[in-house]
């Protein structure tokens, strides 16, 4: 999420698009990706269409934002893509911010507690009745904050009051959010729908997707360290030699 236009150097500063720009193409991506989600699963109910609909170009954006970062160490052409980290991590965290809301309203009903997993039994005490839901839900809930926080820093202004060393540990601890994220969704699309007294509902086309969406950002990550880790041997080796010579 963090923007490191600076040091792309001159030659794509000259075709980097405006903040405002930015903001438009990522929200009418945004949007066309959620409508998209929508319809391909026009069949099921609307509260769960619309908030998983939601939820999954919420994970679609921060996995872009992501692996911006490895593709332009991995390929230089893609340096231009840095500034759009930003505009794609905040607008994965507004959908986020969606998802939950449609949770809060459409699902729990503003019952906090049906949230961590309990139900009102009939005789009027609320008892234990999913305790992986609850669970999910609070890995979310982690996740929902930590994104918020990240989104809240992802700007100049923020950049400017925090100071580089804070901002930057910040930034880069972005992958909790991705793994939270990711247990998250991996709970709810192979784990929450099999129990074995409900008929089994239909299989999420997502499944698989998400599993080469997980795939796809771990291997850019690990070629990109790699990559970052030759170069510096590389570069401190003749250092070493001429150290010892
Ligand atoms: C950064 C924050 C979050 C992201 C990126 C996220 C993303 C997702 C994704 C991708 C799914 C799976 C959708 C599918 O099955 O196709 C999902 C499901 C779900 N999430 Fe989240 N989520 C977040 C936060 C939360 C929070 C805070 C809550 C609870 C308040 C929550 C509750 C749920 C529930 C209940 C489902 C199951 C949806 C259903 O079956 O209809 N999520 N989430």
């Amino acid at each position: 999420m963090s923007d490191a236009t600076s040091n792309t150097g001159g030659f794509f500063r000259r075709f980097t698009i405006g903040w405002k720009t930015r903001h438009l193409v990522t929200l009418l991506i945004a949007v066309l990706g959620t409508y998209a989600f929508l319809e391909s699963r026009a069949q099921w109910s609307e509260m769960h269409r619309w908030n998983r609909a939601v939820g999954d170009m919420s994970l679609v954006m921060v996995a872009v934002s992501m692996v911006i970062g490895p593709l332009s160490r991995l390929m230089p052409r893609f340096r231009l893509a840095i500034p759009w980290r930003r505009e794609f991590g905040i607008y994965g965290v507004i959908l986020a911010a969606i998802h939950t809301t449609i949770i809060l309203v459409g699902w729990v009903q503003w019952d906090f507690l049906r949230l961590f997993g309990y139900e009102l039994h009939p005789s009027g005490v609320y008892v234990m009745f999913q305790q992986g839901f609850g669970l999910a839900n609070i890995i979310g809930i982690i996740a929902m904050l930590y994104g918020i926080v990240l989104a809240l820093s992802s700007s100049n202004w923020s950049q400017r009051m925090l100071g580089g060393p804070v901002w930057k540990f910040l930034q880069q601890s972005a992958y909790v959010l991705w793994m939270l994220i990711v247990v998250h969704t991996a709970y709810f699309l192979y784990i929450h729908f099999q129990d074995f007294h409900r008929p089994t509902p239909e299989p999420n086309w997502a499944q698989i997707p998400f599993a080469i969406l997980v795939g796809v950002v771990v291997v850019l990550q690990l070629a990109a360290f790699l990559k970052t880790w030759k170069s510096r041997r590389n570069r401190a080796a003749p250092d070493q030699v001429s150290a010892t010579g």
